[in-house]
């Protein structure tokens, strides 16, 4: 099946031809088209025209509307303003661009594929071994998916990282207190629950901590258990991947309770580079792009220093030989540029970290790396905070625990639910409460722009009225309820029926679904998708109480709007589904 040409792409050509039929100097000029309320679309491009051409703009305006031809597509146009066009598309066109994206059988609703599409490597949903995930890692992971689908949609390779923070000095104390205590990971009892292993987890980084702060020959033990993991003695390495194994089982439940799929081979930690570490430095320091510095191999910049005035460098290798993130995050570029191929790195992560990453880039581009043709991105995101506007915190202060958020999201989500559940079993309260909590939480996230910061207030994302994931949750499971009605079956477009002002709303909104999900693809902002997708429940809600669809006049105009019910289901699902968030087909 064809990718479909969208009515805007359509008009945009007949415009740019009217415009060179107009003046041969203005071939290749932009006719700048945009949707507009006035018209269907408003043509800007003539004003900078008539200005570079010294002509009078309304005049000019005139002229081109002369050479448009208007019938299939463009039913009317005409010279407004200073020298704007106002173009309207023909009701016909409207329905018929529909019922072709309706007919793509791949299920793309006409949306094409990229003509170049590239290799990304994308960096996203990274916890740390032996810790609990909090919120944090919930917007790298929401975010990071909502990306990553939407690049596979357009065609892009996709390769994922989960950089998770596996390896570190902290690592020797919990080696090295396991080893001493050696039952406390036992499952002798099978299978354990990510919430068992997180607390087994919980449980031995405190009482290891413990002795560690209070026990001076336990210090000693635990430093040397560090030198023993990073010479790659077996017994300690055998250990470590124990924690690391532990730390993947609670990942694995809090990722499932995020609806999100994560694969074992994808997930690649800090460790999984260790042996590219001191190649890595030999290659910055050979370049010349790293020199030594009171014995550690550091990174200068010009624009980057400290409160003293004096430049902070990027430390590749410690004083002690020891390799820390930088060097782990470097090795990483090499093994996705040279190894994965990749052309284009994105990083989704904490706009904390952006001072890592501008100094990690640019190091990788003086070592040749990274370049013109191989471009690292950090896709960086703003803080999470709580009602207050200050950094998410529990009453007692502490980082909140990304599950106890995620259940208390279910929870109320689920008495909505039961709240409007009508002929819904308790079975299915429990899977829709689950289905509308965790779109939810990710469509909060999701509908502000990455880089701000946002605040998590569940009254909010739970609220049927407003620009929450369940407001349009709702619009599917009604438009589905209607198709139900009618019999479920594919309804036929009636592309001679003349629209109702609603319907031509609509459905210049679904035909531009193709190019918002491009641009959202192409810009990393899953937000644009969201409130695209938020507008079209709006415009359908309009529709709905302006049109009637099973008590339509006449058989063919409900065969029309049923049509039109069906597309703009179809297409809240498929763009509900690349920001991840289900949409169940009853509520
Ligand atoms: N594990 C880190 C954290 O929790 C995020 C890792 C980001 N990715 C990277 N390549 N450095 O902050």
């Amino acid at each position: 099946m064809a990718p479909v040409t969208s009515l805007s792409d359509s008009v945009h050509q007949q415009l740019a031809s009217a415009l060179s039929a107009t003046r041969p100097d203005a071939a290749g000029a932009d006719p700048l088209l945009r949707r507009s309320d006035r018209a269907d679309y408003q043509a800007n491009g003539i004003l900078a025209l008539a200005k570079k051409a010294k002509a009078n703009p309304r005049e000019l305006a005139a002229e081109v509307v002369a050479h448009v031809t208007t019938g299939e597509l463009i039913a009317d146009v005409e010279v407004s303003g200073p020298g704007f066009l106002n173009i309207t598309v023909a009701d016909r066109a409207i329905t018929g661009n529909l019922a072709a994206r309706y007919a793509d059988d791949t299920g793309r609703l006409g949306v094409p594929l990229a003509a170049e599409p590239g290799t990304t490597v994308i960096d996203y949903a990274q916890p740390n071994v032996a810790k609990e995930m909090h919120v944090g890692h919930l917007r790298s992971a929401v975010i990071g998916d909502a990306v990553r689908q939407l690049l596979e949609f357009t065609g892009e390779t996709v390769v994922r990282r989960h950089h998770i923070g596996d390896w570190g000095t902290q690592f020797g104390m919990l080696i090295q207190y396991l080893d001493e205590h050696p039952h406390e990971l036992d499952h002798s009892g099978g299978e354990v629950s990510g919430e068992e292993a997180m607390s087994n987890l919980d449980r031995l980084y405190k009482a290891a901590r413990k002795l560690f702060d209070s026990d001076e020959e336990f210090k000693t033990r635990a430093r040397r258990r560090v030198v023993d993991l990073q010479a790659g003695d077996p017994h300690t390495l055998a250990m470590w991947q124990k924690f690391v194994d532990e730390s993947k089982i609670y990942f694995f439940s809090v990722f499932e309770k995020l609806d999100m799929e994560i694969r074992d081979p994808d997930i690649v930690g800090e460790s999984g580079y260790n042996d590219m570490l001191a190649e890595t430095c030999r290659l910055l320091e050979e370049r010349g792009v790293a020199v030594r510095s009171e014995g550690a191999l550091c990174v200068f910049f010009d624009d980057v220093k400290g409160p003293d005035g004096k430049p902070v460098p990027l430390i590749v290798q410690k004083s002690d030989g020891g390799y820390g993130y930088a060097a782990t995050d470097l090795s990483a570029i090499r093994n996705r540029v040279f190894d994965l191929k990749a052309d284009t790195l994105l990083y989704v992560v904490d706009a904390r970290q952006s001072l890592h990453f501008k100094m990690v880039f640019e190091t990788a581009r003086r070592a040749g790396w990274l370049n013109d043709d191989v471009q690292a991105v950090q896709l960086a995101f703003g803080t999470v905070l709580g009602k207050d506007g200050k950094p998410f915190k529990t009453r007692a202060g502490e980082t909140v625990r990304l599950v106890d958020l995620l259940d208390e999201a279910v929870d109320r989500a689920s008495a909505v639910v039961r709240e409007k559940a009508r002929d819904l079993s308790e079975e299915e309260i429990t899977e829709r409460g689950t289905q509308v909590g965790i779109g939810a939480v990710k469509y909060a996230d999701l509908s502000t722009s990455a880089n701000r910061d946002y605040k998590f207030d569940l009254d909010q994302m739970v609220s049927l009225n407003g620009d929450t994931s369940v407001y349009l949750q709702y619009a599917y499971a009604r438009i589905r309820s209607i198709l139900r009605k009618a019999g479920d079956v594919r309804p036929a477009a009636r592309p001679e029926l003349p629209l109702h002002e609603a319907e031509r709303a609509l459905g210049l909104h679904l035909d531009a679904f193709a190019e918002q999900v491009t641009e959202a693809a192409r810009e990393y902002a899953p937000h644009k998708l969201t409130a695209y997708l938020y507008q079209l429940a709006s415009l359908y809600t309009t529709f709905y109480d302006k049109c009637p669809v099973l008590k339509a006049a006449t058989p063919e105009q409900m065969a029309n709007r049923l049509f039109l019910c069906d597309i703009t289901a179809r297409t809240l699902h498929q763009g509900m589904a690349l920001l991840g968030i289900r949409t169940p087909e009853r509520l």
